[in-house]
């Protein structure tokens, strides 16, 4: 089981987005069995997958974690933890068995498991006792997610992708997930310079939480979302990444396009609506995998017929 998460201090760059479409591609394209664990108070992947976190039938991460944080229970048992599984669905159109010219509507899964977090997270994240900088004096617990429900995946499920959304900040939560993380820590990010320099203090947290783990892979490498080849300041700051940042970059460019809204509101992923959108997330889903099969080569050798077919089907939906 390969643990990841998506993550930046900064908001609205892209990472929820990235976190759902991955999970899609990885499991859909590339057939793998993978679980999403929204880590964030916002419980926006939740809401996009139309999980409805306000219900209180609803089971969330936040109740897994909380007895943990108050020390009530030392770990999460399976029971409990199968509990917060959910396999959210949309709504698709299919002809009629029964009669050809009429249409029904039925639930189809969007291939991937899902654990909900609801707004409670955030008062979790406060009974952490934590504020972002105690990491720094050493005083954080970074093993709250590794070692209770992240262990109890790896004793009873087969997955073969966890993948974690994480929230705009470097608190516990973030800290928590980028622990977890054992197979690499993706960072999103905007082409604003601003942003891509912002990410400084995440890299260093995550050399941290390397340091506690030296199995830990580490950043994985960083993806640009949000990129226009038009916009002159993209391939400035591209550029400027690949020769000075000290992370690894992935050749995927994911596009900035309307067709994101459109699909929230529709109750999709843009994966499902846009073939463009399809190929780029199918494409940096393949460089993931190959990434984490191949963890001593350089991101970027994950070039192949796969990439090439991606940019095949985006000139013909063109
Ligand atoms: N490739 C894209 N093209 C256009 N709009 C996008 C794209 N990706 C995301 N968006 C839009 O940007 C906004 C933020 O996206 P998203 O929620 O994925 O970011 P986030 O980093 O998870 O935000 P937060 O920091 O609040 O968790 C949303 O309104 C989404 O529709
Ligand atoms: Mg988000």
């Amino acid at each position: 089981m390969k643990v990841l998460c998506v993550g930046n201090q900064k908001g609205g760059v892209s990472k929820t987005t990235t976190s759902l479409n991955l999970c899609y591609s990885l499991a859909k394209t590339y057939n793998q069995k993978v679980l999403l664990i929204d880590m964030d108070s916002q419980g926006s992947a939740s809401l996009n997958l139309q999980i409805d976190v306000a219900s209180e039938d609803v089971h969330t991460i936040d109740e897994l974690l909380e007895p943990i944080v108050l020390r009530k229970q030392a770990t999460v048992t399976w029971d409990a933890l199968k509990e917060c599984i959910y396999t959210p669905t949309f709504t698709d159109r299919v002809r009629d068995d029964d009669d050809r010219m009429k249409w029904k509507q039925v639930n189809t899964p969007f291939g991937f498991d899902l654990i909900p977090a609801s707004l409670y997270l955030s008062i979790v994240e406060m009974r952490m006792g934590i504020a972002a900088g105690q990491f720094y004096k050493g005083t954080i617990n970074q093993f709250y997610l590794r070692e209770t429900i992240i262990q109890t995946l790896r004793e009873n499920s087969d997955y073969d992708f966890v993948v974690i959304d994480t929230p705009p900040s470097l608190g516990a939560l973030s800290v928590n997930s980028m622990a977890a993380a054992e197979d690499g820590v993706i960072i999103v990010s905007n082409l604003d310079v601003m942003s891509t320099r912002g990410i400084e203090s995440f890299i260093e947290s995550t050399q941290m939480v390397q340091m506690a783990n030296p199995s830990h892979r580490g950043i994985l490498g960083i993806l640009f979302a949000l990129y226009s080849d038009r916009r002159q300041v993209d391939r400035q700051v591209d550029n400027w990444a690949k020769q000075f940042l000290p992370i690894p970059v992935f050749d995927t460019r994911i596009p900035e396009t309307a067709n994101v809204k459109k699909a929230n509101s529709s109750k999709f992923l843009v994966s499902q609506i846009d073939k463009k959108m399809k190929a780029a997330y199918d494409a940096f889903a393949y460089e993931v995998l190959y990434a984490t099969e191949h963890p001593d080569e350089p991101i970027g050798n994950a070039k192949t017929e796969v990439i090439e077919e991606a940019d095949q089907q985006t000139s013909e939906s063109e």
